[in-house]
């Protein structure tokens, strides 16, 4: 047996002890982790955990697992939101298939989960303006996908929306730029593929009845258009405008979760012309400054978010102090005296069903939301407590995380 990996490779050491010559399907279930409610897959796929990280293995022929190992590796690489590839194991005996392996995407949630999920809140159409803007953000970067569907889509709660990850990269086509034709496609296919997972839910009662399955999928290449439309199209505008149209556009961009790479301006005497190429990768930029603030790694959104209150909180002392408080002395002392206690205050029975910057989002909007009721500015501290009682405990807790993975390990 051979196996393929790329480094940093601790992750996998561990994993090397595990039955590699024999057929996953028949692996000791106590080696195994349940992870309900997939979608629908062709393969044999199964889940580990090691060392508190949480992996994904399927079984698929040599080819398509170099193929699709290597198409990750670029992804991941180039920032597109895609599951990481750890590697593959090939040459098993008796001529088996090989097993790719990718490291599971933490917090993430499927489409079925998410219908099923009893706060029900994820509308249908919410869910297909996410995958359509994967599908768009992968289209400009050239990923033909050929399999788009809401199977191969994990879904991650960002701030109260979500953001999509394409699973799985078996058809992909890399290709320098693609054709309306090719586009055009893959969002046919992507159409087709939804209405049916839809169907599927509709029969297995999983889907509200105000929901049409074949109406909602039609709509998707409407969706798809528009959002293409939006982020690419060439711009012309006088001179005088010139300066106010181009930070609206940019702006627009921002909005809509995408970075503009590069801005190309074409004037002559009688107006402006603007291209923009919009960035293929996800957002950054408040995530970075909550990272060198804080050392907080979480989403885009959730960074914006919890920006928001840290400058919140830096008014509130400036105006406590009579004086200016740095940036960085108020970030220090947010962290400790807000976001830390919060997150220490998760309930241990309830931890690891969101990520703790979500966790952090939702208790102010139930701040916001208690305060309402009140009349009355309710703390955060109240807050967190009356939503760890009453809205936290409605997340199921089927969303495998590292942490939920340790302990099922050390119970068995
Ligand atoms: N890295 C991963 N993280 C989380 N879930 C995963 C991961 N890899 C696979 N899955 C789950 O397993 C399902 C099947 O995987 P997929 O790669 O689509 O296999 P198939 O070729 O059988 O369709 C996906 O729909 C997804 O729910
Ligand atoms: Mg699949």
């Amino acid at each position: 047996m051979r196996f393929l990996f790329r480094p940093p490779a601790v992750d996998a050491t561990g994993l090397l002890s595990l039955p590699w010559d024999q057929p996953l399907e028949e692996w000791d279930p106590a080696l195994l982790l349940e992870v309900p409610q997939r979608g629908i897959s062709r393969h044999v796929v199964r889940f580990v955990a090691n060392n508190g990280h949480v992996f994904a293995l399927k079984e698929i022929n040599e080819r398509l697992a170099r193929h699709e190992y290597a198409l990750l590796g670029e992804f991941e690489e180039e920032g597109l939101p895609t599951v990481s590839a750890l590697g593959i194991c090939v040459d098993r005996p008796h001529d088996q298939e090989a097993i790719l392996v990718t490291r599971y995407l933490e917090y993430s949630m499927s489409y079925r989960w998410l219908f099923s999920s009893p706060r029900g809140e994820h509308s249908a159409e919410k869910l297909l303006d996410t995958l359509v803007e994967l599908l768009v953000r992968l289209h400009l970067a050239g990923v033909f996908w050929g399999d788009c569907s809401l199977s191969n889509t994990l879904f991650r709660p960002d701030a109260g929306a979500l953001t999509a990850y394409l699973v799985d990269a078996e058809t992909v086509e890399r290709h320098p730029t693609l054709s309306p034709g090719q586009r055009a496609y893959d969002v046919d296919l992507a159409r087709e593929r939804m209405g049916a997972e839809l169907l599927d839910l509709r029969f297995g009662e999983l889907l509200p009845d105000d929901i049409d399955p074949i109406h909602i999928a039609d709509s998707l290449p409407r969706r798809y258009e528009a959002l293409w439309e939006e982020v690419t199209h060439e711009q012309v505008f006088g001179v005088e405008e010139q300066q106010y149209r181009m930070a609206e556009r940019l702006q627009r961009l921002n909005d809509l979760g995408f970075d503009v790479g590069e801005v190309e301006l074409i004037t002559s005497p009688l107006g402006a012309r603007l291209r923009v190429r919009t960035r293929v990768a996800e957002p950054g930029q408040h995530r970075r400054e909550l990272f060198r603030l804080t050392g907080l790694e979480v989403q885009e959104r959730q960074a914006r978010r919890l920006l928001n209150d840290i400058r919140t909180f830096r008014a509130s002392l400036e105006q406590k102090s009579g004086g200016p408080v740095s940036e960085s002395f108020a970030a220090h002392r947010w962290l400790s005296e807000v976001y830390q206690p919060v997150v220490d205050a998760i309930p241990p029975d309830l931890a690891g069903r969101l990520a703790p910057a979500e966790v952090f989002h939702e208790v102010l909007e139930h701040r916001w939301f208690l305060s309402e009721q009140a009349h009355r500015d309710v703390g955060t501290a109240e807050a967190a407590e009356a939503y760890f009682a009453t809205v936290l405990p409605q997340t199921p807790k089927e969303v495998t995380t590292p942490s939920v993975a340790a302990g099922l390990v050390a119970e068995e």
